[in-house]
């Protein structure tokens, strides 16, 4: 991957370029096959990606159109927190590569009282009987599940930011309780667990977006290999490490021969010819990477080199470097199979970790997440 890495991140500066035209307000989410980005709500969860995006341009290039671009992004998001809106577990999902990352950069005030206010939104989500930070709305008042583990920075940064140890409290709590019940013996990982929202207790294991209770979607491990090398590094307590790189051996153990995982790596015997997921293949390289800058050069070079397998092949074969018109970095998503929605897609959360990984391989020191 080294040696594609100019060449790549030539491409990629044309390719987001192109994409600022292309995109204009919209928010995006999925592009099909004709790839054009559909336009969601702001309050949808995936709306903080393509910002993202943005702002690790911004920071890697000091181009200032990314940053025009990115700036407003965290405003809307804010307008959409006093209507009725749909936010919920996914709060850092959004405001952390808008709202905190803006202020991180920019020292804007505004991004910084946004970023602050989604942390307590997030804190308010605990569960303190079960310990654990609550998914969705409405009825499913006991659901927890593990992509949560990647919006746990916010609490962190929060805590950092604000002096207040409350949110890092919440936050290694519910860290802790992915390590004891969602990362399973063998590294696998559970998508939703139920609990009884009164007593705490542990009910049941859901399939979710996985093909069943136990098996093992693989955006799930993505997200949990990510967000516990991410826990790791704020914390500095090696359980989160422990359990990032269990997820990781699991992960990479599973991965076919050109190393870009399936949606679910039990979703049959034989994975053959099952759809791939470039959204788990690129927040799993990043979160390798979390892992190798974690320890030292030698033992984390097995996850360096995991990652830039990973995004060599992402980068060759998923890419649409040779499809101006279309509006995406890479092809080959699965949103959710089981919903029979999204397969065979391109998506924005897989384009953001796509630039976040290349980041990290260029040096970016920063962190989003
Ligand atoms: N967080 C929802 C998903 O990964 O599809």
């Amino acid at each position: 991957m080294k040696e594609a890495l100019p060449l790549v991140w030539e491409a990629l500066q044309v390719k987001v370029d192109r994409m600022i035209e292309q995109l204009g307000d919209k928010s995006p989410h999925v592009a099909k096959e004709d790839g054009i980005y559909d336009d969601m709500r702001h309050d949808w969860w995936t709306s903080g990606f393509w910002p993202g995006i943005l702002w690790i341009m911004h920071e890697m290039t000091g181009k200032d159109h990314y940053k025009k671009a990115a700036w407003s992004w965290d405003e809307k998001f804010e307008k959409k927190m006093i209507e009725a809106n749909n936010y919920h577990h996914d709060v850092g999902f959004q405001f952390l590569p808008t709202a905190i990352i803006k202020y991180k950069l920019t020292g804007d005030q505004d991004g910084k009282r946004r970023g602050l206010f989604a942390a307590n939104f997030l804190t308010g989500r605990f569960n303190l009987a079960g310990q654990f930070l609550r998914a969705w709305n409405q009825e499913k008042i006991g659901w927890s599940i593990v992509d949560s583990s990647m919006n746990l920075s916010l609490l962190f940064w929060a805590a950092q930011e604000s002096a207040d140890p409350r949110f890092e409290h919440v936050g290694k709590a519910h860290a802790d309780t992915v390590v004891e019940h969602f990362i399973r013996e063998d590294g696998s990982v559970n998508h939703i667990l139920s609990f009884d929202p009164r007593s705490g207790e542990l009910i049941e294991s859901l399939g979710g977006q996985g093909a069943g209770p136990h098996s093992s979607w693989s955006r799930g491990q993505a997200w949990a290999l990510h967000g516990m090398a991410n826990t790791y590094r704020y914390t500095g307590d090696t359980k989160y490490l422990h359990a990032a790189r269990r997820v990781a051996h699991y992960f990479l153990a599973c991965l076919p021969e050109d190393h870009v995982a399936h949606w679910d790596f039990r979703a049959d015997e034989s994975l053959e010819g099952l759809p791939r997921d470039t959204s788990a293949a690129t927040c799993a390289a990043s979160g390798l990477l979390e892992l190798a800058d974690a320890l030292p050069p030698v033992e984390g070079a097995l996850y360096r080199r995991a990652a830039e397998r990973i995004l060599l092949s992402l980068t060759q074969n998923y890419a649409t470097w040779d499809q101006p018109e279309h509006e995406a970095i890479l092809r080959g998503g699965t949103g959710n199979l089981p919903a029979g929605q999204n397969i065979d897609v391109s998506l924005i959360y897989g384009d953001y970790y796509y630039v976040e990984a290349i980041a990290k391989l260029l040096g970016w020191k920063n962190r989003i997440f």
